[in-house]
């Protein structure tokens, strides 16, 4: 009998391509180490920015974590409680700077790798009012999107209405695009193999939930915790808190671990990989 699988495979892809746009979310745990400040994980970039090549998928926006590159400076510098004193300028700027670094590496990886990817900087587009996101021109990264590039933001240090400025996590920018751009799904890239019951960098007897409903999340969420290491915010509890009204405005969640080769590609391919589904119900 003829082996129609591959065909059927290639179906999906073309349809999700074609019909929707994909949000890949690359988290600072996976291409940063989160322990040292400053320490990117270039072998990873490349490995995924190479894994992104291969998929060859149009209609994909990539928005990634700050890792050791943000945490640790808005840490420092209390940027996202606001600006309350003029020393925090500085501050401010060393938060955004350090970002695009990281950024200008994730970017040299995808264009070395004849990726059309184009930066788009969260802080000159978007200003948020008590840390939610409150403006965003968001027509160059629609053009963008119909040209075929691939534009690629991140989590940044933005000016707020209320609060003077404060941290836009790539989490909350991740929803936030999903639903302006009625994402067909959403794929959050981390440092674990899914969503535990606890936290498994904690517990190592820690269950990884393979499917989830909005209602059994909801149930879960005592178990789900911030980070080990800087995050200023909020880690899993935080991701997962940011991703709820996207899942309910009907947009699945893929939550896989990006530091093993291949999880990228092949959920990016709409194959099946480890990890955690999150849909509406
Ligand atoms: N219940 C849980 N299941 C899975 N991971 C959990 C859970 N509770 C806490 N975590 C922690 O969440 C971490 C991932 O979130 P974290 O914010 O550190 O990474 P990230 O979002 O990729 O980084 P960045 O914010 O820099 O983009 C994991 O490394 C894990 O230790
Ligand atoms: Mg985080």
């Amino acid at each position: 009998m003829e082996d129609h699988s591959w065909l059927e495979k290639r179906r999906k892809v073309l349809e999700l391509s074609e019909n929707g746009t994909t949000i890949l979310k690359i988290g600072g745990s996976v291409i940063t180490d989160k322990n040292v400040e400053l320490t990117a994980r270039t072998q990873v970039i490349d490995r995924l920015a190479e894994e992104i090549q291969r998929t060859n998928t149009s209609n994909l926006i990539v928005v990634h974590g700050g890792g050791s590159f943000g945490h640790p400076a808005a840490q420092r510098n209390s940027i996202k409680d606001g600006l309350k004193d003029p020393s925090q300028l500085i501050g401010f700027a060393e938060t955004h700077h350090f970002m695009t670094v990281l950024n200008g590496l994730v970017m040299d990886s995808l264009i070395m790798h004849n990726v059309p990817a184009v930066s788009v900087t969260p802080s000159s587009c978007i200003a948020t009012e008590n840390g939610r996101i409150r403006y965003f021109e968001d027509t160059p990264l629609k053009m963008l999107l119909k040209t075929r590039f691939l534009p690629v933001l991140y989590g940044d240090a933005v000016l707020d209405t209320k609060l003077g400025f404060t941290i836009l996590s790539g989490d909350q920018l991740v929803s936030a695009i999903a639903m302006r751009f009625s994402a067909t799904r959403i794929i959050m890239g981390v440092d674990v193999d899914g969503l535990c019951d606890v936290d498994p960098k904690k517990e190592k007897n820690a269950k990884m939930l393979p499917h989830l409903t909005l209602a059994e999340l909801k149930k879960s969420q005592h178990g789900i915790g911030k980070s080990t290491v800087y995050d200023v915010t909020g880690g899993m509890l935080g991701k997962v808190a940011e991703l709820v009204p996207a899942i309910e405005q009907g947009i699945p969640v893929t939550i896989l671990n990006a530091t093993k080769p291949n999880v990228v590609f092949k959920a990016l391919n709409a194959e099946r990989v480890e990890g955690t589904l999150i849909e509406k119900e």
